[in-house]
């Protein structure tokens, strides 16, 4: 057998005729670029308020883009400090950093491996203006905690939803419980274009106004009127007419994840690996599936001999990467993301997975653990 991390092609193979068919009328408008009035972004971005249930959702180019264009929305800017957890992808801090902010890195929860709010109160200064949670994995935070304490420092809440498209909290959705909801489109996201695309999600009028005009090189909605210097992040016509093909099957695809990651955890009972917990009255949609594995490089080549594929999500926690060695972190400030990053290994988890394929990349890990 040869089970990819994730499967695009036998997706794109279900949708083929239609998302073709998208794109052609694309080409055939030529309805390339995605300014305000093209009607294929627009499409999608009142699609996505509907499936959200947010008042405004903005598209941009990518989703290192949307955090970027938030925070700036927000007003902060150089010296402010911005809250985010140690572990997710670099995007989180690198957001903060390129705007001029200083990321204030916060150990996660050593359970549901999201951003730990207790250590964040420990780490609020007078200059602290954000917060940043990623609902990482598909798991959301525990936003309970992350709007009590942004309500007593004024913080504003950027919810990194990147890899929980479709999550949510006691029934609201991810995005839609902080001030704003950032969104990557990247293809192996659980809703994914066929390049890079990103989008922000918002009830606020104000923030929805700014991030639009930052996002369309400051203007109103008259094209020409600049009112601000802002930047060019848009989301292109190609891209947002597969996201509209897509966008109608998310619910399906993230229970078929969730199904898949039932059978994983049925089947791993007993394994003794550390599976990530699941946080109660949150729905968590499985971007990814990730173990945590003593001695993972054995692991990981036995299950790549047997042809299944796994990764590495993230083996190292952000401060302690070399773009962040001017701040002198330590590990051991940190010690449940250095645990996880030193020990974490990402199973085959998209919504095509087979349960027959569960039962193979299971059967294998077992044998691999010496359990067989
Ligand atoms: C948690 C998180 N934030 C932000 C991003 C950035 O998204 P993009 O690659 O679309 O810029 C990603 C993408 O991997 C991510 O996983």
């Amino acid at each position: 057998m040869n089970i990819p991390l994730v499967d695009l092609k036998t997706q794109y193979q279900a949708l083929k005729t239609e998302i073709d068919a998208a794109i052609a009328t694309v080409i055939s408008e030529t309805a390339f670029i995605g300014n305000m009035s093209n009607k294929h972004v627009l499409k999608f971005e009142a699609e996505y308020c509907k499936y959200t249930g947010a008042k405004h959702t903005i598209a941009c180019a990518n989703g290192t883009d949307s955090l970027e264009i938030l925070l700036m929305a927000a007003g902060i800017g150089t010296g402010d400090e911005v809250l985010v957890p140690a572990i997710s992808w670099i995007a989180t801090s690198e957001a903060v950093s390129n705007i001029g902010g200083k990321p204030v890195f916060v150990d996660i929860e050593a359970d549901h491996y999201c951003m730990d709010i207790a250590a964040a109160a420990k780490k609020i200064t007078p200059r602290t203006k954000a917060i940043i949670p990623v609902h990482l994995y598909g798991q959301p935070a525990d936003m309970d905690a992350v709007m009590a304490l942004a309500k007593k420092h004024n913080l504003f809440v950027i919810e990194d939803c990147a890899q929980s498209h479709g999550a949510a909290v006691n029934g609201k959705m991810v995005g839609r419980i902080g001030h704003a909801g950032s969104f990557s489109f990247f293809p192996g996201k659980n809703l994914g274009a066929y390049g890079d695309a990103g989008g922000m999600i918002t009830d606020d009028e104000k923030i929805a106004e700014t991030s639009r005009m930052i996002a369309q090189h400051g203007q109103s909605k008259a094209k020409h009127d600049h009112k601000i210097e802002g930047r060019n992040s848009r989301l292109d016509g190609i891209q947002a007419a597969i996201l509209n093909v897509k966008l109608p099957h998310l619910e399906a695809w993230t229970e078929n994840r969730r199904k898949n990651a039932a059978l994983y955890r049925e089947l791993l009972q007993g394994s003794g690996l550390q599976l990530q917990a699941e946080r109660a009255n949150t729905r968590h949609v499985y971007h990814l599936f990730v173990i945590q594995v003593d001695d993972r490089e054995t692991v990981a080549k036995q299950l790549a001999d047997a042809g299944i594929t796994t990764t590495l999500q993230y083996p190292r926690a952000l401060p302690l990467l070399t773009a962040y060695q001017h701040y002198g972190h330590k590990p051991e400030d940190f010690p449940n993301s250095v645990k996880l990053a030193a020990r974490c290994l990402s199973l085959p988890m998209y919504p095509e997975l087979t349960a027959e394929q569960i039962r193979y990349i299971v059967g294998k890990l077992r044998a691999a653990l010496g359990q067989a």
